[in-house]
């Protein structure tokens, strides 16, 4: 007996020790990016409070996180590329050095309890464009300032952060800059308040939002707001310095109201407190689905007015910012989804139909085309911008469409956003619910439309849609 007692202890004194708190993990564990967000916490809430300088892009402020621990942590790691001179955690003076590229390791001083909440207090300072990681900066210079809107990473240059779509929070973006030059942001203008110089601009995000999808521009603007017919707030910016693009670049994002509302009738009542776009004269070539706050660049306006890129960008704030990606590799529910947003509307504009768009691209990449080579399902990380992604990815939409048929298809466009509002879900999780809405065995359409190197023949076309 007195043996099993202290066995018993023994026992006791396990579950204590395996309790010792441990580093959390430097990578949220995205097998594209093993350095992406970070293990032992979850963010709920961003607070950045700025000052910006667009003579010299000097940065500087103090960034309070809010998180929730996942495991007794000793250290743990936030995503970010500018200097640090202090960090506090619950109010108490924190350890932390840069290590890797892009990863700041803070050790508080008591270490955290699983399940605990923490406010982390981080001060600090720099020139984002001096700043790279991975040879690549998400920092744009514009003339008068400078852009963060970059995918899959931006936030490093300006904020850090638990860089990973699967941890999405709210935020405020309070940026000070110089009387003349405006901060946009996402979500709704809290207030604007001048004083000594200084123009400070405060924006509030009140939906989950994954840190990508935060974007800041420092420049000057021309801000216009307004009302969609179906009741969304829409605020729009235009660089002051967009030359012979100004003119095709209102006539496309002026629309964002109407195209909102066409978008609800597919989509779903629009997730957002707000809706819109900021055209900065920035020369690089993409745009960007920034949250409630598209990011254009003038590039898209060049031959004339550009609804489609418009419609693209807007059908992500449902397709990729209200339900996002659990893992970078699902990329084919925001670009596939955003790709045949276009169609329907190519089709709603009495232009080409998505039947005659589909065939297009079928018919205009032979067998054996580098293009089938990507596999839309999961396309490794330097194919997940590939055209193939979007156009490919678009005609396994219209596969899908064409096996379960339109009433079915609209309704799971329509309900996956509903039923996954906020949050995060992967390719197999469309699957399983276009299985569950259409009452169809889908998994040989997945694979070949989606997962096999191989330009789908006829027959496998045909075998798909049986
Ligand atoms: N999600 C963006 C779009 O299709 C693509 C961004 C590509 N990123 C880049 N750095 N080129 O709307
Ligand atoms: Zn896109």
């Amino acid at each position: 007996m007195p043996g099993a007692l202290a066995a018993a202890s023994l026992l006791l004194a396990i579950p204590a020790s395996a309790a010792t708190p441990s580093p959390g993990a430097p990578g949220i564990g995205d097998p594209y990016y093993p350095y992406y967000g970070n293990g032992g916490y979850d963010v709920s809430h961003y607070d950045l409070r700025l000052r910006y300088q667009p003579r010299t892009d000097e940065l500087e402020g103090t960034a309070t996180i809010q998180a929730r621990t996942t495991q007794d942590l000793s250290s743990f790691d936030l995503d970010f590329l500018l200097d640090v001179s202090e960090v506090r955690v619950n109010g108490a003076k924190a350890a932390f050095t840069h290590s890797q590229q892009h990863e700041l390791v803070v050790t508080p001083k008591t270490p955290l309890a699983e399940g605990t909440t923490a406010t982390v207090v981080v001060r600090y300072r720099g020139v984002p464009s001096t700043k790279s990681a991975y040879g690549f900066t998400a920092w744009h210079r514009t003339p008068d300032g400078a852009v963060a809107a970059d995918e899959p990473e931006s936030a490093w240059w300006w904020f850090p952060s638990n860089d990973h779509p699967s941890d999405k929070a709210t935020y405020d973006v309070s940026v000070a800059v110089p009387d003349g030059t405006q901060a946009i942001s996402n979500g709704t203008l809290q207030s604007t308040v001048s004083k000594l110089g200084w123009t400070r601009y405060s924006w509030r995000q009140n939906k989950p939002q994954a840190t990508y999808l935060a974007t800041l521009a420092l420049g000057r603007f021309d801000i216009t707001t307004g009302t969609s017919e179906g009741g969304v707030p829409v605020i729009n910016a235009y660089s002051k310095d967009l030359g012979d693009n100004d003119g095709a670049a209102r006539a496309s994002v002026e629309r964002t109201g109407e195209i909102v509302d066409w978008l609800s009738g597919y989509f779903g009542p629009y997730p957002f407190s707000s809706a819109g776009g900021y055209v900065p004269n920035t020369t690089t070539g993409y745009a960007l689905e920034t949250q409630t706050r598209v990011y254009y660049s003038p590039k898209q306006f060049a031959n004339g007015s550009n609804t489609s890129v418009v419609v693209h960008e807007l059908a992500h704030q449902w397709y990729g910012d209200d339900v996002s990606l659990k893992r970078w590799k699902d990329i084919w529910i925001n670009e596939g989804f955003a790709r045949y947003a276009q169609w329907l509307w190519s089709e709603h504009e009495g232009e080409s139909t998505t039947q005659e768009l589909a065939d297009y691209v079928y018919d205009s990449h032979p067998a054996g085309d580098a293009f089938w080579t990507v596999r839309p399902g999961d396309p490794g990380p330097d194919g997940q911008f590939d055209i193939a992604v979007y156009d490919r990815g678009a005609l396994a939409i219209q596969a899908l469409r064409d096996k379960v048929g339109d009433q079915a298809f609209f309704a799971v466009l329509k309900g996956w956003p509903r039923d996954h509002a906020y949050g995060n879900a992967s390719v197999t999780d469309f699957r399983r619910y276009a299985e569950r809405v259409s009452g169809k065995k889908l998994t040989a359409l997945f694979d070949t439309w989606l997962f096999q190197p191989v330009k789908p023949g006829a027959s496998a076309a045909r075998a798909a849609s049986l």
